[in-house]
């Protein structure tokens, strides 16, 4: 029987930042398949749509072939499990993180007793960014070279100049 080590990466994604595309590249080499999750956002009011989301991250992903990304609803351990995954991944980038990651882990595994979540350490250079902090910036047209993907910079300019 052959045993695939599927992983869940999850998040709103709002946009996809150069921190997240670490993480992904990292998980893709530790496991055999990584599926990047969108959460469609009933509670936040997320800037670009589950589509453009999606479309985003797989434009940036497009060179590494066992990273596939949907949009969900719902739980994540549903979505997890609807997959075959039996881990989530989650980026760490500050000890502020901590404490909510630490908490959504274990009502994670208290909701499905087979889901372990595994945590990697942003890298150093990525751990102040934030999806609202490339919002804010893009807002007052600064620079986002370094801190998004480069072939999505002008996407999220040309949003901002709507
Ligand atoms: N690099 C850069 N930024 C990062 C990062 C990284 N490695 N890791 C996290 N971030 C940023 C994100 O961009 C986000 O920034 P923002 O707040 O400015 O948008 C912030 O850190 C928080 O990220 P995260 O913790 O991943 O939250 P999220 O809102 O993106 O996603 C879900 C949260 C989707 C994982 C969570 O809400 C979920 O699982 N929802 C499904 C419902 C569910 O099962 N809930 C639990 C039981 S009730």
């Amino acid at each position: 029987m052959t045993y695939m080590r599927i992983a869940v990466y999850p998040g709103s994604f709002d946009p996809i930042t150069n921190g997240h595309l670490d993480i992904i590249e990292r998980a893709s080499r530790v496991f055999d398949k990584v599926i990047v999750g969108v959460l469609r956002n009933k509670n936040k009011s997320p800037e670009f749509t589950a589509e453009q989301r999606v479309g985003l991250i797989k434009k940036v992903t497009a060179h590494l072939e066992n990273v596939e990304t949907e949009s969900f609803d719902g739980l994540l351990v549903d979505f997890a499990r609807a997959h075959g995954a039996k881990v989530i991944v989650k980026g760490l980038r500050t000890v502020n993180d901590f404490e909510y990651e630490f908490q959504m882990a274990l009502l994670n595994r208290a909701l499905d007793n087979e889901c372990e979540t595994m945590f990697m350490m942003t890298d150093s250079k990525y751990s102040y960014i934030s999806s609202s902090m490339i919002k804010e910036l893009a807002g007052y047209k600064g620079n986002l070279e370094g801190l998004v993907p480069s072939e999505i910079i002008q996407y999220i300019k040309d949003k901002y100049e709507q």
